[in-house]
């Protein structure tokens, strides 16, 4: 798919952003291998750290619907900064990513850059390796 497409859909996703209390909207949109896209934004809560991450959210949502084979994330957000994922969101990812992953993330108008998982997060945290780990 291309890129710009799924960058749309997290435009889109990020529409229903719940971020009351930092104002900055997030939206993800996750690529499956059979071609279904599963969006996600940022749900704040007034105990701060319950906050869920756009990328989570969308992750969850396909996880929970039985899929496991991803092929690319698109993130965008409502200001600055550009939404790098955050270390926790890396880690889960990978949980399910391989390191070639790709990841677009919305720089600036128009703008993306695309980054390997790998390279946001190398020597991810594993119990086992990727091939018993697909249950
Ligand atoms: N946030 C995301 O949803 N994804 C990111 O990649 C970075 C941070 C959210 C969490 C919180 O709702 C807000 O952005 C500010 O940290």
């Amino acid at each position: 798919m291309d890129p710009n497409k799924l960058i749309q859909m997290a435009r889109k996703a990020m529409e229903q952003a719940h971020a009351p209390y930092s104002g900055y909207k997030v939206g993800a949109a996750l690529l499956c291998a059979d071609g279904r896209v599963f969006k996600g934004c940022n749900i704040e809560n007034a105990s701060y750290g319950l906050t869920n991450c756009a990328e989570r959210t969308a992750l969850f949502s396909a996880v929970a619907a039985g899929k496991r084979d991803f092929k690319a994330m698109a993130i965008a957000a409502s200001g600055d900064p550009a939404p790098y994922p955050c270390g926790a969101c890396r880690q889960v990812l990978s949980e399910f990513c391989p390191p070639d992953f790709p990841i677009h993330v919305v720089t600036s108008a128009g703008e993306f850059e695309t980054l390997p998982l790998g390279e946001l997060l190398p020597y991810t945290f594993r119990l086992k390796p990727p091939s018993e780990s697909s249950d």
